[in-house]
């Protein structure tokens, strides 16, 4: 036999020269769930090892973070009914604690990367991304409240915002009004192909922020978030996210989407980031606390996946626990 692809597999060295695809701490970014208060650090039942934190414990787990090589976190407020109203009007209140504690950490920690969530939904009774108005979400209506919450969240010191609205044209009406106030420099990262996915129920249990039970509001997320089943539907978005001024283009979930990162990786020239959202990293840990899988060895698979399908920027809960092991 001429070709013994086996050649390439025969040591530890060897195999790594041949080597691929590498992962490494500054490819991923960690989800921070803030909430109000102080002295909180509350485990998420159906996301075991990551917790709800109030500002003063959150500061100690970034710092035990960046101590571990690992700079860059994605935060979420899991906000209190009595702030919450039809037109998400606290989510550029300067009070908002998730502003206050965005201005907090990237005073003590400016080396760090902080990205923001632009969304309705954790401010508003309905539970959901944009406005509702006569059992629908309206999507222009939408647009002003992003725009406002973008300009609150840049002001608040965020290195990069995260729209993971899906209204159509919020990407573009975010950077007008950023670079009108003087943002120019502070990034946007789309949620370019998110989809109406069942694998976010952890992250609506941390943040009590699923849709709204009522007659008169839409029972899921599907009239803006795709369709699962597409993936040409994903070239369209990253169309109008790239030409509408997106520093980088997002897939969400992650696992179960693997075609369509390749897809964007492929066809454009951001960098692509993937979302490995809280219930696909919910499974796994299942299955390593039944003895079923190995932790050790599934867990940096996994992300190597993602990296192999052509992901720049990893954002997983699995992060803070990678970088453990790099040391
Ligand atoms: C909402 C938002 C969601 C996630 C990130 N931002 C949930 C949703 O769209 O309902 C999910 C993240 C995860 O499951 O880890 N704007």
């Amino acid at each position: 036999m001429l070709r013994r692809p086996r050649r390439n597999r025969v040591s530890p060295a060897i195999r790594g020269l041949a080597q691929e695809t590498h992962l490494e701490v500054g490819h991923l970014v960690f989800p921070l769930f803030l909430v109000d208060g102080s002295n909180v650090r509350n485990e998420v039942p159906s996301l075991p090892g990551i917790y709800r934190f109030s500002l003063d414990n959150l500061l100690k787990e970034v710092d035990e973070c960046m101590n571990l090589g690992l700079t860059n976190f994605i935060m979420f407020p899991a906000v209190p009914d009595q702030f919450k109203d039809k037109m998400a009007t606290y989510s550029y209140d300067p009070k908002n604690f998730y502003l206050k504690a965005a201005m907090e950490i990237k005073k003590r920690f400016p080396e760090s990367c902080l990205i923001s969530d632009v969304a309705m939904d954790p401010y508003s009774v309905d539970g959901h991304d944009g406005v509702v108005k006569g059992g629908k979400i309206v999507n222009d209506e939408t647009l002003p409240v992003l725009a406002k919450m973008s300009v609150a969240q840049a002001i608040a010191g965020f290195d990069i915002l995260g729209p993971s609205d899906m209204m159509d044209g919020r990407v573009g009406v975010m950077r007008e009004a950023l670079d009108e106030a003087g943002f120019t420099d502070t990034g946007i990262m789309a949620y370019t192909a998110k989809y109406a996915s069942a694998f976010y129920g952890p992250f609506r249990d941390a943040l009590d922020s699923a849709p709204r039970e009522s007659e008169d509001i839409p029972k899921d997320k599907k009239t803006y978030q795709m369709n699962p089943a597409n993936k040409r539907e994903a070239l369209i978005e990253a169309e109008l996210d790239t030409t509408e001024g997106a520093d980088f283009l997002m897939v969400k979930p992650a696992l179960n989407y693997l075609d369509v990162i390749h897809l964007l990786k492929e066809n454009f020239e951001l960098p692509i980031a993937a979302y490995h959202v809280s219930g696909e990293c919910a499974m796994l840990i299942a299955a390593c606390q039944n003895g079923w899988l190995d932790f050790e060895k599934a867990m940096p698979e996994t992300l190597l996946s993602l990296r192999r399908a052509g992901t720049d920027v990893i954002i997983t809960y699995f992060a803070k626990d990678f970088a453990k092991r790099q040391r």
